[in-house]
Order: C-alpha cells, then sequence, then structure tokens
C-alpha cells in the first residue's frame, strides 16, 4: 500500500538515453520494472513488484488523465501522455510516456507496458503544466470527486478537440 508522501516540490532528472520501463496485470499491478525505473523512482524492485502503479502517482497529476489513458488502453489503443511521477521520498519525475496493451493471438489482454523517456521542457512548460494545473483546478472545485472527474474530463477533452483531432496528434504537434 502506498503511504502518504508529502510532495518536496524538487524535481529530479534522468539521462535522454534512459528509457524507464514497467509492465503492468490488467489491473495496474506492477509485474516488471527495469533499473532505470528503480534508481529514479528510489524504490526497489522488491518494493515496486505487486505494488499499484499509483504507488508513483503524484497528487498534482489530473484524474482525467489516467481516465483517458486507461479507457484507450482497454479499447487496445497505444497512449502516448506526459505524466508527473513522484519518488519515493516526496521528490518529483517528468517523463513521457508511451503506455500499450499486451494480448494474445485471440486478441485477449495479458497486461500493459508502459515505456518513458525524458519529456521534451518546452512543451512541458509551454502546454502541459498549464495544462494540468487547470484540469486540477476543475477536479477541486465540486464537492465531490466525481462530479470533479466528470468536468476536468470534458475540459480535457474540449481543449484537445480544440486544437487537434486526437490526443497523440496533439502531443505530438506540440
Ligand atoms: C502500464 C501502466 C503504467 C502506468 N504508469 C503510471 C505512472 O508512471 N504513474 C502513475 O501515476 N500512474 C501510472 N499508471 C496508472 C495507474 O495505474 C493509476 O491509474 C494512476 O496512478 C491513478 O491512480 P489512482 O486512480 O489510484 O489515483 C500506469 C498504468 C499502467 C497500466
Amino acid at each position: 500500500m502506498k503511504t502518504e508522501t508529502i510532495p518536496t516540490n524538487r524535481e529530479v532528472f534522468f539521462d535522454r538515453d534512459h528509457f524507464i520501463v514497467s509492465k503492468t496485470d490488467l489491473k495496474g499491478r506492477i509485474t516488471y520494472v527495469n533499473r532505470a525505473f528503480c534508481a529514479i523512482a528510489n524504490y526497489s524492485e522488491k518494493e515496486l513488484i505487486g505494488a499499484p502503479h499509483s504507488i508513483v502517482r503524484h497528487p498534482d497529476m489530473p484524474r482525467a488523465v489516467f481516465k483517458f489513458m486507461w479507457d484507450r488502453i482497454l479499447e487496445g489503443h497505444e497512449v502516448f501522455a506526459y505524466v508527473k511521477n513522484m519518488t519515493k521520498s516526496g521528490d518529483h519525475y517528468w517523463v513521457f510516456a508511451h503506455v500499450t496493451p499486451s494480448c494474445d493471438a485471440a486478441g485477449n489482454f495479458l497486461g500493459f507496458h508502459s515505456n518513458r523517456r525524458t519529456p521534451d521542457r518546452r512543451v512541458l512548460g509551454e502546454t502541459i503544466i498549464p495544462l494540468y494545473e487547470a484540469l486540477r483546478r476543475t477536479e477541486a472545485a465540486p464537492a465531490n470527486a466525481k462530479d470533479g472527474l466528470v468536468a476536468s474530463y470534458r475540459q480535457f477533452s474540449d481543449i484537445v478537440q480544440s486544437k487537434a483531432r486526437s490526443y497523440d496528434e496533439l502531443v505530438f504537434s506540440l
């Protein structure tokens, strides 16, 4: 279980030539991590295997982005997304993630896979951070979390559609 880690507001970085990799089961429980994952997140492999992937969730991440990601991968699509993650000590690191479902020959889901590299800092600063801050404000505004998610998901979809045909097209056009 994830303990209540307090964000430090300190960013940590990883090399441009490093890829942070993880795999999960169908419920998002971690089944594989590479060394780069353990090194940046500051967890041991033992602590990560079997844990829900939200173990590295940062509270600044809008819930709408994870809803979008899960909806898409469960429809069999791959997703590209900017994600702010939290280390064991509360520091954070930004990634550009490529999340894909793994299927057997009959098309049944076996699990999910994520491959992350360093994000484009200009895109982060100009677009992603302001967008995610706006979504978080929308999520926090209503009295209950469910209404907040509905409102921020609509806002997210409207913003994407105003700029591109899809979220993938948007992130690659930035
Ligand atoms: C393959 C895969 C990789 C994921 N990687 C991350 C990640 O790096 N950071 C993260 O916060 N959530 C990640 N998630 C999403 C989590 O499963 C979860 O939906 C998210 O952390 C929100 O958790 P919450 O609904 O408990 O707040 C990943 C999910 C999958 C299937």
